[in-house]
This record gives C-alpha cells, structure tokens and sequence, in this order.
C-alpha cells in the first residue's frame, strides 16, 4: 500500500513517524474516515467540514488546504487503484520533541498521516444477518463530538462484546443509549418512526446520520431526535447503526433478546438501500 505522510507517498513500509508525535504519546490527534465506493469518495464535503471543526475545538491547525486535502485523498485512492473501502486521515499535533503536555509553540507543525483501507462496503455479510449488540456503560470523555484518535473506550467495547456473542456494543449514560462504539444508534417503533439521539457533545455528529435523516424525510419516513433507553430499544421493531464504514447495518439483538422477529428489518434495509443509491 501507498500511504500519504506529511507531503510525501511512501510505501507503508516506508512510512515513519517520530516517537515523540503527540499522536502517539497523548492521542493529541483528529481524524476521519471517508467511505470510497466505486473509486469515488462518500459524502467528503461533510466530512472535511466536520474535520476543520475539530481542529478549531482542539486549535489545530490544519496542515494544508482543504482543497489540498481533496486532492491527496483522490491520488492515494488512484496510487492503491482503490475500488470499494475507505481512507483514514489523521492529524496530531506534531512532533515536539520531547514528551510535555503543554500546547508546543508554532514553529511544531501538525503531522498529516492518511491510508486507503480495502474493504467490502456494498456486499458486507452483516447486511443480511444483521449484528448482535450488548449495552454497557458509556465511559468515554464529555466531548465526543470531537473526532479524536482518544478511542480506547471503544477498543475496550468491541472486545466486550466479543468476549458476549456479539458484535457490537450500544453505549448508556444516565439511562440512555447515546450511540455505537463507532457509530450511531436508531430504534424503529411499531409505528415505523425512526428514533435516534439528537446531536449534543453526548455523541459523534455522524455524516452518514446527516443524510440518512434527509433521505428518510424525503422517503415520508418519520424521524424523532430524542432520547431513549435501552428497554424501549428490547421493544422496538427494529434497530440499525450507522458510520462510513458500515453505512446501514440492521441490529437483531440487543442483550441477547431479538429485535422485532430477530432478522434485519424493512425500514432498515430500505434506507440502506437509498443511501447506497446516493452514495454510487
Ligand atoms: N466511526 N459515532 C462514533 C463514536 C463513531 O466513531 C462514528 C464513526 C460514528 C459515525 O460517523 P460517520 O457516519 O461520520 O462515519 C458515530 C468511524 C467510521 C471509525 O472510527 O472508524
């Protein structure tokens, strides 16, 4: 694989990175992952707007142009002949080196790392069987709406759920489902409305939730931004996630206890399939 760092693409045995990047010592770092579908990147405008948000929340300074970005993002999807997949950007705070925890000044200049990641999107097996889900306790900072690299609460979820048949977890605070462990969580109720968290610091901004909601609104579907709890969750007719890797994947148990009749429901597939459409 050909991987893009700092200015240069370098076969990834090739790559280096200082130890002292603050990416690596301190997870002082944002990042993204764009879904490529058909050698074309999904949803890039929401992504890159959502990438110089996190910058600005953490005063980052992004290393190049956005244009730029665009630009690099489209070489290395070429470099790799990239068909279907994704490409990881991150970006730290550079290398200071030594290990400090204070802001370095600005003569320490951002480190700009991305990688293509071949994959399935379209024909993903967890389409038709759906995933299993385990609640558990959402222990991660107070500003998930940031996209940082800070993702060992996350890790420490999928190995939970792993260790309980299941593939995925559903994250509780005070009561209530906030998302996924890398994506957003929906209910559908018996009346076919689409539940889901509205945005706060509470969760990611998804980019793929963003234009799910308009292609429901569009397709007559109705959407309620609320909160809502595990156990209206075990009741709901169906449950779906969403994130760039996965676009709609159908939920068919939660704790255990199956979803609706157990298999990946209509109003889920249905919008998977309307995103799939506008994402070729
Ligand atoms: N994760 N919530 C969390 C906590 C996430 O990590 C993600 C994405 C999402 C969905 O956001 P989007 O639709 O913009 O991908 C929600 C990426 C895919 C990852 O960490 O690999």
């Amino acid at each position: 694989r050909i991987v893009y760092v700092d200015g240069q693409y370098v076969n990834e045995a090739d790559a280096k990175i200082s130890v002292f990047d603050r990416g690596f010592l301190f997870a002082d770092a944002v990042y993204e992952v764009t879904a490529v579908l058909n050698s074309k990147l999904v949803e890039f405008a929401g992504h890159l707007e959502r990438l110089q948000r996190s910058c600005r929340e953490l005063s980052l300074t992004m290393p190049v142009a956005p244009a730029q970005l665009k630009t690099i993002h489209e070489e290395l999807i070429k470099k790799n002949n990239l068909v279907e997949g994704g490409i990881y950007l991150q970006i730290s705070r550079g290398n200071a080196g030594d290990r400090d925890f204070a802001f370095p000044g600005a003569e320490v200049k951002p480190t700009l790392v991305l990688f293509t990641q071949s994959r399935p999107v379209i024909d993903s097996p967890k389409v038709k069987t759906g995933i299993k889900v385990v609640t558990m306790p959402d222990i991660r900072w107070h500003r998930r709406d940031i996209k940082t690299v800070g993702l060992l609460a996350p890790c420490l979820a999928k190995e939970y759920a792993h260790a309980n048949d299941a593939d995925d977890a559903f994250l509780v605070e005070n009561g209530f489902i906030t998302e996924g462990s890398s994506s957003n969580a929906y209910i559908v109720l018996a009346d076919n409305t689409i539940v889901t968290r509205p945005l706060s610091n509470d969760i990611l901004h998804g980019i793929t939730r963003k234009a799910l909601l308009v292609l429901a609104a569009r397709d007559g579907i109705k959407v309620e931004e609320r909160l809502f709890t595990p156990d209206e969750a075990y009741h709901a007719k169906e449950a779906f996630i969403s994130s760039a890797t996965t676009f709609v994947w159908p939920v068919v148990s939660i704790d255990g206890k199956p979803v609706g009749d157990g298999k990946p429901g209509p109003i889920s597939l249905r919008l998977r399939d309307i995103y799939v459409e506008l994402a070729k």
